[in-house]
């Protein structure tokens, strides 16, 4: 059986920062957000194979996983010539298969046992099942009304404020047969969500609802980037490299160099090669990536710094996310929701 991972958009809500890192690769904790959401389609014992639809930025993507070796799993990439979609690219990528298949959304994160929803689509004997998520405010995403059998009734992507009837939306994770593809155009942009699920309610399909009380995020906002960080320092979503560790722990790499008179607040994470000089001080739920320099009495709060970023002494980071290769000048204030990208440079004595 093969899944389906959808990693083709651009990433426009997460700009800058995905100007240089397509969204399926931004770092969590340094690990390339897609490793999570291999690791949980992998515990389905039934999945040969993942294969990762793409357009955008490709081969960024393939150089990390190859071909899936080490990964417990085969990989196999689908490049679209052009944005698709995300019916046009599940068509492109899936188009031969005659198996039941896997897809999912790529910038969701979530503890879903696929193996659950897999025997519900089986046992309804479903042409498509679809993983729902109750939240607070559904305009956002794709609204999904389901009749007391659990049988979807209407699905309407991005609702009004005012066509909300209920709190469960499209977690982005859908088990279907590939029969029904007939409906999806050939090598034209089409939308799953605005076409294919409206007609198979529209034909009476049997098209089943899951509903997953758990953890669920899509990361594709920097708020949401920032979230799936806290959430997963705090353990309210179980993953690396917090899985088992203490509440509010420090996770400081054995290869960072932390000197004396340097302060560090868990719950936070320092990666290999960073340097914390004296004085400096690490705020809880910070992420500091690979090769970052922090430099003496600065204070980093509540940010998230990508590799190799350099921040002068006195300085103040606070509620920000920084990109690879920054500099932040020494004496600067970047005080909540500073996003900068790549390579940026914060002259000395800034305030943002
Ligand atoms: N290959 C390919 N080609 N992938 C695409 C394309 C495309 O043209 N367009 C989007 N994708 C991928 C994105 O990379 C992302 O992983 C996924 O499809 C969903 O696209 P988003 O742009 O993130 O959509 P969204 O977050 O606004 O809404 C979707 O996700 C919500 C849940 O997070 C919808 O599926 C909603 O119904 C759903 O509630
Ligand atoms: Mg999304």
């Amino acid at each position: 059986m093969k899944a389906i991972l959808l990693a083709g958009g651009k990433g426009s809500r997460l700009r800058p920062l995905t100007i240089h890192t397509p969204k399926p690769i931004v770092p969590i904790f340094g690990r390339p957000f897609l490793h999570y959401q291999i690791d949980l389609v992998k515990k389905l014992p039934e999945i040969d194979e993942v294969i990762l639809s793409l357009n955008y930025q490709p081969r960024r993507i393939e150089e990390i996983f190859g071909y899936g070796d080490g990964l417990g799993v085969k990989i196999s990439y689908v490049v679209e010539p052009a944005p698709l979609g995300t019916g046009g690219a599940v068509k492109y990528a899936g188009g031969t298969l005659d198996e039941t298949v896997v897809v999912f959304n790529g910038d969701v994160m979530t503890q879903v046992d696929l193996a659950t929803v897999l025997r519900l689509h089986r046992e309804r004997k479903a042409k498509a099942t679809i993983v729902l998520t109750p939240v607070e405010n559904p305009t956002a995403y794709g609204l999904v009304e389901t009749d007391p059998d659990g049988n979807v009734r209407r699905f309407l992507e991005k609702p009004k404020a005012d066509q909300i009837t209920c709190n469960t939306i499209n977690a982005g994770i859908y088990i279907l047969e590939p029969d029904t593809f007939d409906r999806i155009p050939k090598d034209t942009a089409w939308s799953i969500e605005r076409s294919y699920f409206p007609s198979l309610v529209e034909r009476g399909e049997t098209f089943v609802a899951f509903v997953y009380q758990g953890y669920w995020i899509d990361i594709g906002t920097p708020e949401k980037y920032v979230q799936v960080h806290r959430d997963i320092m705090d353990h309210r979503f179980s993953a690396p490299p917090f899985e088992g560790s203490p509440q509010n722990f420090a996770m400081v790499s054995a290869e960072a160099r932390i000197e004396d008179g340097a302060t560090v607040e868990g719950p936070c994470f320092i990666d290999e090669g960073t340097i914390v000089k004296a004085g400096a001080h690490i705020a809880p739920y910070s992420a500091l990536g690979r090769q970052c320099h922090i430099e003496e009495e600065a204070r980093i709060d509540g940010s998230i710094l990508w590799a190799n970023t350099r921040v002068g002494r006195d300085a103040l980071v606070r509620q920000s996310i920084i990109g690879r290769h920054c500099h932040i000048g020494r004496n600067s204030i970047l005080d909540g929701g500073i996003i900068l990208g790549d390579k940026s440079v914060v002259t000395d004595y800034s305030k943002l």
